[in-house]
């Protein structure tokens, strides 16, 4: 492990000069640096930026979200996808409000409860916002370190993020906020996983990969078993004034966002009939496909057009979660990724 006094020391001094300028490092709100951590998991910081901005000045305080619904919440999150992300920080918020008084808590032992914080949450928060001694872990810093050590264990193994924890906690004594931001940074704007740009790096003499040839080679993790495929068919059901039927997701994956009728192939609009009690016929030919990554499965969409057009009564459609939407009054409803690029392509 490194054990050179200069290497935080130029570290840190290279971040201060190179960061990248974000919204939430202009401010010390814990509430503002959680929901950035919580939004920056799983999503590019440019991204990120946009939807931040929106978020705080529509919730600009925990007491604010804590009473806002979660359908409102789901909107301000609509594209960023993971959206249990938003529901536990939701829950996490109304906690917040509920035991400790609106001011989120800066112990690890308190904020590591809260729903939604993981090890990676709690030492991001709790370090850039009280400056807490944890050292943060995240894909960046796997990469960084395991370059910086030459070390080829698997970075997938909870033993391996557990050693990466005990040994960088050696740095985080102090600035532990702005060592782990450095960290992150080093990762994404230097230290990158194709292209690393060794010859700039400000930490290249303590950097054992470099030394050894082997900064491609690292890190070491293990493949994913092959993501699952999943064939789903989707209907365009339309109305006599021309809405589109939508339903709202009842299921764990998505939970109470809107779709356009989709079911599993085979038998799919046999599905689609048990569940609208009704006869239905396709018109010929696929309208779009699409497919849509999940972290553990894809979904591979065909989208058809039903020929009839179809009545329902109000209170069916109320028991089976179901309306219909006309084509501007899209911003009603809270729609996933795949959903919207299906909207898209049938608005035109
Ligand atoms: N990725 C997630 N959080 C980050 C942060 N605070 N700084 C840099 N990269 C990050």
């Amino acid at each position: 492990m490194i054990n050179d006094s200069t290497f935080k020391r130029n570290l840190i001094q290279w971040f201060n000069k190179n960061q990248r300028e974000m919204p939430w490092r202009e401010t010390s709100n814990p509430y503002y640096i959680w929901l950035s951590e919580v939004m920056l998991q799983q999503t590019q910081v440019k991204t990120v930026v946009d939807y931040y901005h929106r978020f705080i000045q529509r919730f600009p305080t925990i007491e604010d979200l804590s009473q806002a619904d979660e359908e409102e919440v789901l909107k301000y999150w609509e594209g960023l996808g993971y959206y249990s992300r938003a529901r536990n920080f939701h829950t996490a918020v109304k906690e917040v409000a509920s035991e400790y008084h609106g001011v989120v808590p800066s112990t690890p032992e308190q904020f590591g409860k809260l729903k939604g914080v993981g090890p990676y949450t709690q030492a991001a928060v709790l370090s850039i916002a009280f400056n807490q001694p944890l050292a943060t872990v995240d894909g960046n810093v796997f990469r960084v370190w395991s370059r910086l050590n030459n070390d080829s264990r698997d970075i997938k193994l909870q033993s391996t993020r557990k050693s990466y924890e005990q040994e960088l906690q050696t740095y985080v004594h102090q600035e532990a906020g702005t060592f782990n931001q450095a960290m992150m940074e080093l990762g994404a704007l230097v230290c990158t996983p194709k292209k690393p740009l060794c010859l700039f790096c400000p930490v290249q003499e303590n950097c054992r990969a470099f030394k050894e040839g082997t900064v491609l080679e690292l890190p070491v993790k293990t493949k994913n078993t092959k993501k699952k495929t999943i064939q789903q068919a989707v209907f365009l059901v339309r109305n006599a004034k021309g809405q589109y039927l939508m339903t709202q997701r009842q299921e764990r994956l998505l939970n109470g966002m809107w779709q356009f009728p989709m079911f599993e192939t085979p038998n799919a609009l046999e599905q689609l009939q048990e569940k609208l009690g009704l006869s239905l016929s396709i018109a010929e030919g696929i309208v779009f496909k699409l497919k849509h990554q999940f972290t553990h499965m894809t979904w591979d969409i065909s989208v058809y057009s039903t020929i009839e057009t179809v009545s329902l009564s109000e209170s069916f459609m109320e028991d089976n979660h179901l309306e219909w939407m006309d084509l501007n009054q899209r911003q009603a409803y809270t729609l996933p990724v795949s959903m919207d690029k299906i909207y898209q392509y049938i608005n035109g």
